[in-house]
Order: structure tokens, then sequence, then C-alpha cells
């Protein structure tokens, strides 16, 4: 047993999409969420620059307590993963995956989409995830060009953001992709604009939130760490930014 608190963080207001579901998953888990908002967009960022950003995420996350740490952005841990674990090798870290596996598994057309930032498609951990999973399937990557930056100015429901989804998926519907992977925390955000561009054509959009909350309580058993019975749930919320934009992360966790 563990009262302590799980660490979530991410660039921005993407990784809430992750804490979300770990709250609905482990209702009585206290959860602290570091959203950066100073240093976001991370997307193209170099590496290096993105490793320094998450190794003082971490060790602030670490200094609140928190007995595990979700980095809930696909960016950093394609940048930082194996550096963080090194660094922090005595508390368990949870990176994001792009799910190209269940996309795999699951596809009837034998072409799968990809929607992420230009460092995560970038790096070595998507080309992994892609060469393991994607035999004999095609995979077809977009960066989603601008979809951070609607999230974090609370542009979603525009037809400026329409129109971005709608160019940045463009050529994967074209390929005949069925199944399109949400490979960046914050894009899960515009659920309802993927929704209804693919309306009625036999295409599912993948969050990979539950599963990586579902990681999480099998991590928190294995380790025995989860919260007492009666723990009374607590959030926190943490920023690199200014106190408005901590208010707005509180705001959007909590709507
Ligand atoms: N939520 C981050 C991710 O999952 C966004 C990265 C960024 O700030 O560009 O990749």
């Amino acid at each position: 047993m563990n009262d302590n608190p799980i660490g979530v963080y991410d660039s921005g207001l993407g990784g809430l999409t992750v804490w979300r579901e770990l709250r609905r998953a482990l209702p009585r888990e206290s959860l602290v969420y570091l959203g950066d908002g100073k240093n976001c967009p991370y997307g193209s960022r170099p590496a290096e620059e993105i490793r320094t950003l998450a190794d003082r995420a971490v060790a602030t996350l670490l200094d609140a307590g928190c007995k595990l740490v979700v980095v809930a952005c696909n960016t950093a841990t394609a940048a930082a993963i194996d550096f963080l674990r090194a660094k922090y090798s005595s508390t368990p870290i949870v990176g994001m995956e792009p799910a190209v596996k269940p996309a795999c598994l699951n596809t009837r057309s034998g072409v799968v989409g990809v929607l992420a930032t230009a460092r995560s498609l970038e790096g070595d951990l998507f080309r992994r995830t892609a060469a393991r999973y994607a035999e004999g399937v095609e995979v077809v990557a977009a960066v989603g060009e601008g979809f951070v930056e609607l999230v974090e100015q609370d542009r979603e429901q525009t037809p400026e953001a329409e129109a971005c989804v709608r160019r940045a998926m463009e050529e994967m519907l074209r390929r005949g992709a069925d199944q399109v992977v949400l490979g960046c925390t914050h894009y899960p955000f515009l659920m309802p604009l993927f929704e209804r561009i693919v309306a009625g054509h036999g295409v599912t959009v993948i969050d990979p939130s539950p599963a990586v909350a579902r990681h999480v309580a099998r991590l928190l058993d294995h380790y025995g760490l989860r919260a007492g019975e009666n723990h009374a749930p607590q959030y926190r919320f943490l920023t690199f930014g200014d106190e408005t934009y901590r208010r707005r992360l509180e705001c959007k966790a909590l709507a």
C-alpha cells in the first residue's frame, strides 16, 4: 500500500487526456499533473532540449512525492524515456507508445494511419514499434500540423481546426486506412472532429490513453503501490508557466 500520488507529465494540456483515464480507472489514487506550459509545443524542439525539460519535470514530480510517473507525452517519451528510466531507476516510469500494435491487429484494409508530432515520427521509438508490429501492413504517418497549438489555444471547435485535421488525414484516408492512431496526447481533445471526418467510412480512431491507464494499474499491483481502500484522492496541478496556465490545467481537467 502506498497513498503517495502518481505523477503525470506533458508539455502542456495534452496529458490531461491520460490524466482523465487514470482518474477513471484508478479512482482512489491521488494525482499530480505537471503541464510544462512554458515550453510548449515540444514537437519541433531538438531531442536534447526535450530531454533537459523532461528531466526537470520528473525531478519536480519526484520532489512532490510521486510513487510512479507517467510521461503522458509521446514526444517526450520518444526523446527521453530511456534517459529518464536510467536516471530515476528506483521509480517506475511509464511512457506513451504509439498504438500501432492494436491498429495492425485490427486493420481489415491493411492500411493504418498514424498522426503524431514531427519529433515523435522521427524518433526511434516510432520506427521500432512500426517495424515490430506492422509487417505486411502499410503505415501512413502524418504530422498533425498545428493540432497542439489548436488545443493549447482552446480552438478545438473552430472551422480552422476542422480544416487542419482534414488536411492531415487526407492522404491516409485516400490510401484506405481503416485504423487511425493518435500518437500525441493532445490529439484526443480533437476527437469530435476526427469522428465527424471519418463518419460513415468504417474508420476507427484509436486513443491509446485507456490502455496506458490499464498498464499503470497493472504496475501498481506489480510493485504493491496501490493507495489504501480508504484513501481520499487529491488532485494537484503544477506548471513551469504562470498561475493563469496552472488554473487552465485545473479547469480543463475537472471540466
Ligand atoms: N502532448 C505532446 C505529445 O504527446 C505534444 C507534444 C508537443 O508539445 O508538441 O507528443
